[in-house]
């Protein structure tokens, strides 16, 4: 599917949700001086109880219902939100003590992480984030979106738009990966789709921009570990993909767990209070992350509860998540002058305000009549395929093993995830059920021919020694014309809490890889995965590599489309991939060194052991054409500070296939008053060709693009000269050059 056909799709669902949901009720859009004087209103009638029950979300149980404590908390006013607690019938039924047996009938708002699809589970972000197509973003969560709003969701807490450097950190896998430009695209799209352009209208929701912030950089990769960066990369780097989330109006935001240069996060009033508030003027709330702000005495920022209470409350977090510190220790903290009346009421504003927005007063309760043809349609699955094969990443072809033919005698599927339902869902996978996915080898069996017979052999797990299963793998591919290998990771070890300090295939993956090799018949590997894999020997040696990434539900039939040439992979990698571990953190942003790497030179940046280039750099993916980029022309060859130009290129498919390229540019500012990145990407197109068709792309560059923020954390564009590279990844580039004058 080309982009109009996506754009066009998005349209049609979003007039579609109106026939579904907006029957419930007309425009939700509240007038602002309206929402701003029932805020007021309602705030002045309540007790200090019922507002620090706003400030408080609880968690559900883990099947969905929520727990008999929240029903006598909801009634006393003493709960605003939950989360978990999903499914139409059991969301009305606690919304209804909320709204009908409360004192001040205040509605209570339920969460959820909805962060790759509700039930039809779309490619894990990371692995959606390659399709370098943020309309395939804004049509997976706007679909994920009306899926959570028919169980009674109406907050997820997503995107999820950490820059992320480090494979080993397994949350890798929720973001857009290492970029910032390309994660503030990925950014705004998620929140778009997601909230739509009102998150009152029926069948959009509430997203909410996380883990604020550099939570991705935690030291080693080790989930939850201290992190420190300095204001000039928090800038540069971290904040760009949130500030993009405000410009696109998200509603709320989630404070981190790490420790950011000695403050936690969650207690950080520089980044909630004067950065969020004070300088990008956020007027949603910030919901604290899963009992952040207890863990600040752990963090030694505190040393009891009511210590930590004080001190989250006062950086700017607003609701607390499941610890129940503000609801216990405000009392005491308001008599003794360490909260003021003001910081609470202004965390009660803030709350109200979404709620009101949100239309919840109005329309607290969801059609439960509406809830089960909302989920899984064939719609919903059709636009999953077809993201899920725009997102798929060819990382080698070399002698045009692919595409397969469908009409093949005898093809071998292998491998650990050959037939496994689970993998290709990902980390928080919503509801999404292992039952409904499309197996790579359901989705090939669908594909071939009648007379095609299609072996399976497992051949080995992910994990454990054994090899039992080599022999039969091995005769299977020996009786086949072509045998493909399904290696890489379970759900269970990429997401939260799955830090790794080796990035290799695990278990006996890589002999069972080898070994099929070794049988001499044309070998694809396939990869389905979450983070990158160190995999240099399969690189080197298999002919054809397909990163599939974790797909989602229907990840067989989008592994199919590719491998039989239905669906030319267009995908490029959005993170570098290391040959080894031990190269981490490498990326292509990187600001030089002194002694830049020099392969004769001993005493530059490199290693003794290993090369210093990545195993695949970012912005990497080849196609079953090929694409010749050539005729960079700049505007200008000098330009005021002030001023803007275009660059524009000349891409040609002088292959033999329909296909598509991702054009990028990257520029570098070649002297500044502090050290710039050798690279950064600042603008890509996805475009479709057909054979021997040539197309001139214009990219725009002006001061957003070639400014950064400086030591004094003033955003400048300097004089000077500047380099623009452009081509179909982030090292195969031509070059130009303009200069910057003007002060
Ligand atoms: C995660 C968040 C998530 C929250 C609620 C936490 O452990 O860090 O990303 O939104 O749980 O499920």
């Amino acid at each position: 599917m080309n982009p109009g056909k996506l754009t066009r799709l998005l349209l049609i669902l979003s007039v579609a949700s109106l026939l579904i949901f907006g029957a419930l009720s007309h425009s939700r859009a509240q007038r602002p001086k309206d929402v701003e004087q029932r805020v007021e209103n309602l705030l002045r009638r309540m007790t200090l109880a019922e507002k620090l029950g706003q400030l408080q979300q609880l968690d559900g149980e883990s099947n969905g219902n929520f727990r008999p404590e929240h029903l006598e908390l909801i009634r006393q006013g003493l709960l605003g939100s939950t989360l978990n607690v999903r499914g139409a019938q059991r969301v009305n039924q606690l919304q209804h003590v909320a709204v009908e047996g409360s004192r001040l009938k205040i509605p209570n708002l339920f969460g959820f992480d909805v962060i790759h699809g509700y039930r039809t589970i779309f490619p894990i972000p990371l692995g959606e984030a390659s399709s370098w197509d943020p309309v395939s973003a804004e049509l997976s969560t706007s679909i994920a979106a009306r899926e959570a709003y028919a169980v009674g969701l109406r907050w997820t807490f997503a995107p999820m738009v950490d820059i992320a450097r480090d494979p080993r950190w397994g949350r890798i896998t929720e973001g857009a990966g290492e970029d910032p430009f390309l994660g503030a695209a990925f950014a705004r799209a998620r929140v778009r789709g997601f909230q739509g352009s009102d998150y009152g209208a029926p069948g959009n929701i509430l997203a909410c921009a996380k883990h604020w912030v550099a939570y991705g950089a935690a030291e080693g990769g080790r989930d939850y570990n201290t992190t420190e960066v300095s204001e000039y990369t928090l800038r540069n780097v971290y904040f760009p993909p949130f500030k993009a989330t405000v410009d696109a109006g998200v509603g709320t935001f989630m404070s981190a767990f790490n420790d950011l240069n000695g403050v936690p996060t969650s207690a950080n009033h520089f980044i909630l209070t004067s950065v969020l508030r004070g300088e990008w003027k956020f007027d949603g709330f910030v919901v604290s992350d899963y009992t952040a702000v207890k863990e600040l005495i752990n963090h030694g920022l505190a040393t009891n509860d009511k210590e930590a209470a004080q001190a989250a409350i006062n950086a700017g977090v607003d609701m607390e998540m499941v610890s129940r510190l503000f609801n216990q220790h405000s009392p005491a903290l308001l008599k003794e002058g360490k909260v003021t009346q003001a910081t609470i009421d202004e965390a009660v504003r803030r709350i109200l305000r979404i709620k009101f927005r949100l239309g919840l007063f109005e329309h607290p309760y969801v059609d439960e009549a509406a809830e089960s043809g909302a989920l899984l349609t064939a719609a919903n699955r059709a636009a999953a395929r077809e993201i899920a094969g725009r997102s798929m990443v060819l990382l080698k072809n070399s002698n045009e093993t692919l595409p397969l033919k469908k009409n093949l005698g005898a093809i071998a599927v292998i491998g650990p995830l050959a037939d496994d339902r689970r993998a290709p869902l990902g980390w928080w996978a919503g509801d999404g059920k292992p039952e409904d996915t499309i197996t790579p080898l359901a989705g090939i069996r669908a594909k071939v021919s009648a007379q095609t017979k299609v072996g399976y052999a497992k051949g080995c797990d992910t994990l454990g020694d054994s090899t039992a299963g080599f022999a039969e793998a091995v005769a299977l591919a020996e009786a086949s014309e072509v045998a493909v290998v399904f290696v890489g990771e379970e759900a269970e070890v990429v997401g939260e809490a799955a830090s790794k300090s080796s990035l290799d295939l695990t278990g006996r993956q890589l002999d069972l890889v080898k070994a099929i090799q070794a049988t001499g018949k044309p070998t694809v590997v396939v990869l389905i995965n979450g983070r990158p894999l160190t995999v240099p020997w399969i690189v080197d040696t298999v002919p054809s590599i397909l990163e599939a990434w974790m797909a989602g539900t229907e990840s067989g039939n989008a592994i199919a489309d590719v491998l039989f040439g239905d669906v030319n992979p267009g995908g490029k990698l959005p993170v570098t991939f290391p040959r080894s571990v031990g190269q981490v953190p490498i990326y292509y942003n990187h600001l030089n060194t002194g002694r830049p790497p020099e392969a004769k030179n001993r005493y530059s940046s490199k290693y003794l052991d290993t090369p210093w280039t990545p195993l695949f750099p970012f912005g990497y993916g080849l196609s079953y054409t090929q694409f010749k980029f050539s005729n960079l022309q700049l505007s200008a060859r000098s330009i005021r500070n002030n001023g803007g130009l275009t660059a524009s290129v000349e891409v040609e498919n002088t292959g033999r296939r329909t296909g598509d390229e991702v054009a990028q540019l990257y520029i570098r500012d070649l002297a500044a008053s502090m050290s710039r990145p050798v690279k950064e990407l600042k603008g890509f197109q996805r475009i479709t060709l057909k054979p021997g068709e040539k197309r001139r792309i214009v990219f725009t560059l002006n001061s957003e693009h070639l400014g950064f923020w400086n030591g004094q954390g003033r955003f400048v564009v300097e004089p000077g000269e500047f380099s623009v590279m452009v081509g179909p990844n982030s090292e195969d580039v031509i070059e130009q050059k303009f200069a910057v004058t003007g002060h």
